[in-house]
């Protein structure tokens, strides 16, 4: 952060969040919020809350959140310094110059320049692409059935003749050797010195969702190998955070996103029309990837391609899918490869038949099973129907399990009831502890159980009735809260409240990272649903006491058994938690 917490406080108070975002989203008031639908994801009916107490946004459907600077950041895809600048011009205030401190300007210099250089990069292939040079490149895109204004849309380019073209022009804007080394543009041996990475190549700039280039794919024309050369990882391109096509695709308010494997996919699809797909790049598909999509979007439709890697490939994507909340369907694209190749062969509308009578993943993965035993010999097709029950015994709900037995059975040659007994064993043996719903539930609340967010209730009681401070950090310290980023929210919070009044929007500023800005708008957004302020004041209650209780647990299960004092502490903690049944809460 390069401004004092002073300007950026101050920019932030002067303006009023419920102004701003009335300005972009149609708000109604609703008890002491205002509500509207979310402009970050596709809905019907409004779960996009803003607060003009708490000066912070957040929606109950997606998770977005923030206060009024990660709103126009969000909205208008700003980065920091530009959504301080607008705001400040709002207000009508000059912003100063900003201060730097030596780490954090070296940091951001480099990024920035990195970045720079990538968009330097990218104008100049886009212009080569256009030049006597690139006339062979441009065919080359136009034979592959792209219109120009993808070509356009997409900002592909051509990477000249010769390995040195673009070093050359670099160095020509003034660029020192060693930024070149950062940008991941070019390849350095003992041999030729520094050279470009990319040359004779039809060049796809890859952006990130802010629409900043932060890397390339660069084709062969023809069948020269690699096929593809991708950019290194560098200060602003970490692969398994980003996706080709996001830019475009967080915008298309589809119910669902396309996932595929390639460039030549993406772009294909997005001129078919089909806006909302997107591809890793050429990694496989990551946790960090199927988090990033849970921001945009419940459903994921994966187009990969119908050879065995591409089923190898959405196997591993579909679990990680799931975790993340998604539920995840697969496309078949047969007789095609790709998506690319299907659309350019059947078309659209035959694509869009697909997407329709895509398969249900998990039924997607039993007939992927099935595929390496022989239904024809009892004993292998036994097996297969044991594995099959073990799966679905895994599944959380009875009326899950239920609606895959019976879809099994209509696929394949058991009975329902068979079927059903089947699983009922596994679920009476208990199964390998990956599988077995037990193991499920004790894995999914390791992420979000009942403590953290008996936590986070703690932290948005705080800032919505001030009056439980004391009560609350008599039981409650910051450096009990679970995570990291708990603790420090926590502990601003608490200071804050011991200087005067808490200003949650102020705590959102410290937060550069928009992942963690979205938390800390969780952190202070948890409801409860509750009738009357009879059961709200017991609701407090019982969530103070199971902190300080959860609180101790922990803390004497760490307890070194020698810690005399500590044990001393704990005894005494423990003495006091009845206190907490007797306490008067009143709100
Ligand atoms: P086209 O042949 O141009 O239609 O490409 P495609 O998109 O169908 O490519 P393919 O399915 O072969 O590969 C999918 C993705 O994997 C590409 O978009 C690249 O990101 C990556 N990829 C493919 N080939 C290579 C390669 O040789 N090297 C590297 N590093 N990545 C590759
Ligand atoms: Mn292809």
């Amino acid at each position: 952060m390069y401004y004092s917490d002073d300007v950026i406080e101050e920019v932030r108070s002067r303006n009023d969040i419920v102004d701003v975002i009335s300005g972009y989203v149609k708000l109604q008031r609703k008890g002491s919020s205002y509500f509207g639908l979310c402009p970050f994801h596709s809905e019907k009916s409004p779960s996009f809350s803003v607060s003009r107490d708490k000066q912070m946004y957040y929606c109950f459907g997606c998770g977005a959140g923030g206060n009024v600077l990660s709103f126009i950041m969000e909205y208008e895809n700003f980065s920091f310094p530009e959504a301080l600048k607008m705001l400040a011009d709002r207000a009508g205030m000059a912003l100063p110059e900003p201060e730097y401190s030596a780490e954090a300007r070296r940091q951001r210099d480099l990024k920035e320049s990195v970045r720079e250089i990538n968009k330097m990069a990218a104008n100049y292939f886009y212009y080569m692409l256009r030049s006597p040079q690139g006339e062979r490149a441009l065919q080359y895109l136009m034979n592959r059935g792209l219109t120009e204004g993808t070509i356009k849309r997409f900002g592909l380019g051509y990477a000249g003749q010769y390995s040195d073209a673009l070093y050359k022009y670099l160095k020509g804007k003034g660029i020192s050797d060693q930024l070149l080394r950062e940008s991941g543009l070019m390849q350095v041996n003992e041999k030729h010195g520094m050279y470009d990475k990319f040359w004779n190549r039809v060049m796809f700039p890859i952006l990130d969702v802010n629409n900043k280039v932060i890397g390339f794919g660069g084709r062969v024309m023809g069948d020269g190998k690699p096929k593809y050369l991708n950019s290194p990882e560098t200060v602003i391109f970490d692969k398994s955070r980003n996706l080709y096509g996001l830019n475009y695709a967080r915008t298309a308010k589809k119910r669902y996103m396309l996932v595929c494997e390639g460039y030549m996919d993406v772009i294909s699809m997005h001129q078919a029309g089909f806006t909302n797909a997107v591809a890793s790049l050429g990694t496989a598909l990551t946790s960090q990837h199927a988090t990033l999509l849970k921001r945009y979007t419940d459903e994921v439709i994966l187009t990969y391609d119908s050879d065995e890697a591409g089923v190898r490939a959405a196997l591993r994507a579909i679990p990680l899918l799931k975790e993340a909340g998604i539920s995840t369907k697969v496309l078949h694209m047969e007789p095609y490869k790709d998506p690319d190749e299907f659309i350019k062969a059947l078309g659209t509308e035959a694509f869009q038949e697909r997407i329709d009578r895509a398969e249900n993943s998990f039924l997607f993965e039993v007939s992927v099973l099935q595929k390496s035993y022989d239904m024809k010999d009892p004993d292998s097709k036994t097996r297969f129907f044991q594995e099959v029950a073990a799966k679905i015994a895994g599944l959380e709900l009875e009326i899950e399990r239920e609606n895959y037995i019976e879809a099994i059975t209509g696929r394949y040659q058991i009975s329902f009831e068979g079927l059903r007994r089947m699983v009922m064993n596994v679920l009476m043996q208990g199964v390998p502890a990956r599988k077995a719903p037990v193991a499920r539930q004790q894995a999914r609340p390791e992420k979000d159980d009942g403590i953290r967010r008996s936590q986070r209730l703690i932290l948005t009681w705080i800032t919505e009735y001030p009056q439980l401070f004391d009560t609350i950090s008599r039981y409650i310290h910051p450096q009990d809260f679970s995570d990291e980023l708990y603790r420090e929210v926590a502990a601003m919070l608490y200071a804050q409240k011991e200087k005067g009044a808490v200003n949650p929007a102020q705590i959102i500023s410290h937060f550069a990272d928009s992942e963690q800005q979205r938390t800390v708008a969780q952190l202070f957004n948890t409801e409860v649903k509750l009738e009357s302020p009879k059961e709200m004041e017991k609701a407090v209650q019982e969530t103070i006491y199971k902190v300080a209780e959860q609180v101790i647990a922990q803390k004497s299960r760490e307890l070194d058994p020698t810690d005399m004092k500590g044990l001393q502490e704990l005894v005494d903690a423990k003495k006091r938690l009845p206190e907490i049944r007797r306490l008067h809460i009143s709100l």
